[in-house]
């Protein structure tokens, strides 16, 4: 059966200043990721996504979360794949987006 994993952190960054957001984003961001990459290792796909954002204070209120305290950063569709055939995705050359020493 499919799932959705909403993975939550303490504090809101809606106003928060770039050091504060980077503090908070980076303290999710990475656990989530590893949690997509345990599941890739059992069979499982997953995908970032955040187009549900605008609903956050009205699932919040359904799942009893309390939204001035705690962001629903994500929402993570979780199920067994249709098949294996994995590829890399299309990426944008690295020598556009690498910088070194200097941008
Ligand atoms: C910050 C962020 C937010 C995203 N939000 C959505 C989303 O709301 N809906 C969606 O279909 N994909 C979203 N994506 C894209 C998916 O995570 C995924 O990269 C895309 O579906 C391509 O999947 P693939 O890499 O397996 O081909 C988001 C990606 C990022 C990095």
């Amino acid at each position: 059966m499919p799932a959705f994993v909403i993975p939550a952190v303490e504090g809101r960054t809606d106003r928060a200043s770039t050091t504060e957001q980077a503090g908070t984003w980076g303290s999710i961001l990475p656990a989530v990721w590893s949690f997509m990459l345990a599941a890739r290792e059992r069979g499982l796909g997953t995908v970032w996504t955040t187009a549900q954002g605008p609903l956050e204070r009205e699932l919040a209120g359904v799942l009893r979360v309390p939204y001035d305290k705690v962001m629903l950063a994500t929402f993570i569709p979780l199920a067994f794949t249709i098949g294996t055939d994995f590829r890399p995705a299309k990426r944008v050359p690295r020598e556009q987006v690498l910088h070194w020493d200097r941008w």
